[in-house]
């Protein structure tokens, strides 16, 4: 596979497959500093941290390996406080490099630590999920969950690094794959009726399809770095009946398959509102019913709890991005969301049910 360079706001992307254990990657990490500090979670540090910290010190590179529990409940101000304390404490200063090997969590948690260590330092980040490759690395967003609700303390904060190697993907669990297919599913129905195109026969993730999310979040990012202008919202597509799925399901729906629940869900809203073609909804279904989700809900689920629960959600506050057609958002005049009558949602809601069966 040809390498792939991107510039996206401030950081280089490399995306080659075997780049991790190639020369290159020693000739770039060299010029950032004498002292990197490499954060995995363990299983990550069973998989391919450890081994690859052993690589990095033969080629002469001081690296120094930290671990953390995986999990989403590690992504926490305590973790961080505590992989701080242990950097401080074995005398790392504004001299270090950070780099963050892992899912999601670990790019978000590390990424946030290496945005205040020293006032910031560099960061690299590595990402090992497909979810994290398409999605988490790519943006600048870093942050930590709360009580009081996900990814509430964080900052903006790009890595000027970022090392993408899909031959680490061969370990991925399935549940792993479904969390990053939706959000590949998404790029292509937001932006991309090429990429959505080619998902129909073309399911090798290894390839072209990264390269091309990656570009679209890029190009995305680029124009709203600080979600300012609103195009950044049209990344939330799927994800405001999603959240509030997986809020009904009290967590035990992958955010995969909620995120894929909802962008059907909120493609029957745009056809609806008179913006998606009847032949377009129609090829939508097909499509994301072809793929491995389980595609069904408990009893829990109601059409009250889920109105109820998209009203909580602090990302989508009720608002709906629509399409107008694969691979174009209705503009919305720039706001890129809109609100939907209480009756549209109502039955929207209600052929969701019908639809994905209630099983007990
Ligand atoms: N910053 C952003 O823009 C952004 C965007 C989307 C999601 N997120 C965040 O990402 C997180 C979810 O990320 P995730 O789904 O990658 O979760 P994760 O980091 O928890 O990884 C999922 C699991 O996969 C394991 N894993 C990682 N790489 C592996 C590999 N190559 N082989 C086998 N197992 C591997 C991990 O150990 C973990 O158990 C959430 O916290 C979410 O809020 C952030």
């Amino acid at each position: 596979m040809q390498r792939v360079a991107l510039a996206i706001h401030h950081s280089e992307v490399i995306l080659e497959e075997g780049f991790l254990y190639s020369d290159e990657v020693i000739e770039v990490l060299k010029p950032i500093s004498t002292k990197f500090a490499l954060f995995c979670d363990t299983h990550v540090a069973e998989l391919i941290g450890s081994k690859w910290c052993i690589y990095l010190n033969e080629k002469e590179l001081d690296v120094s390996l930290f671990t953390f529990p995986p999990g989403e409940h590690e992504k926490n101000r305590e973790r961080k406080a505590s992989l701080e304390d242990q950097l401080l404490s074995q005398g790392f200063g504004r001299e270090v490099c950070i780099v963050a090997l892992g899912g999601g969590v670990t790019t978000d948690l590390i990424g946030f630590l290496a945005a205040t260590f020293c006032r910031g330092v560099p960061l690299v980040h590595i990402p090992t999920t497909l979810l994290g490759m398409v999605d988490a690395a790519i943006g600048g967003k870093t942050g930590v969950n709360t009580p009081f609700g996900k990814n509430l303390i964080g900052a903006f904060y790009s890595a000027q690094n970022i090392f993408i190697d899909p031959t680490v993907l061969s370990t991925l669990p399935t549940q792993e794959w479904i969390n990053g297919m939706a959000e590949v599913i998404k790029y292509g129905l937001i932006r991309s009726q090429p990429l959505f195109a080619s998902l129909k026969t073309d399911r090798n993730f290894y390839k072209s399809v990264i390269s091309e999310c990656i570009s679209i979040k890029g190009e995305v990012v680029e124009a709203d770095f600080n979600e300012s202008t609103g195009l950044r919202r049209i990344l939330n597509f799927g994800h405001t009946i999603g959240h509030a799925l997986e809020h009904v399901e009290n967590y035990t729906l992958s955010h995969g398959e909620a995120v894929a629940m909802g962008m059907l869900v909120e493609s029957y809203l745009s056809h609806h509102m008179g913006l998606l073609s009847s032949q377009e909804f129609e090829e939508i279904q097909q499509i994301i019913r072809s793929f491995p989700f389980q595609l069904t809900l408990s009893s829990r689920v109601t059409i009250e709890k889920v109105g109820s629960a998209i009203l909580l959600d602090k990302k989508g506050s009720g608002q709906f991005v629509l399409l107008e057609k694969i691979g174009s958002c209705h503009p919305f005049e720039g706001k890129y969301t809109t609100q939907v009558s209480p009756m549209l949602l109502q039955n929207a809601l209600q052929w969701m049910i019908e639809e994905f069966g209630v099983i007990e």
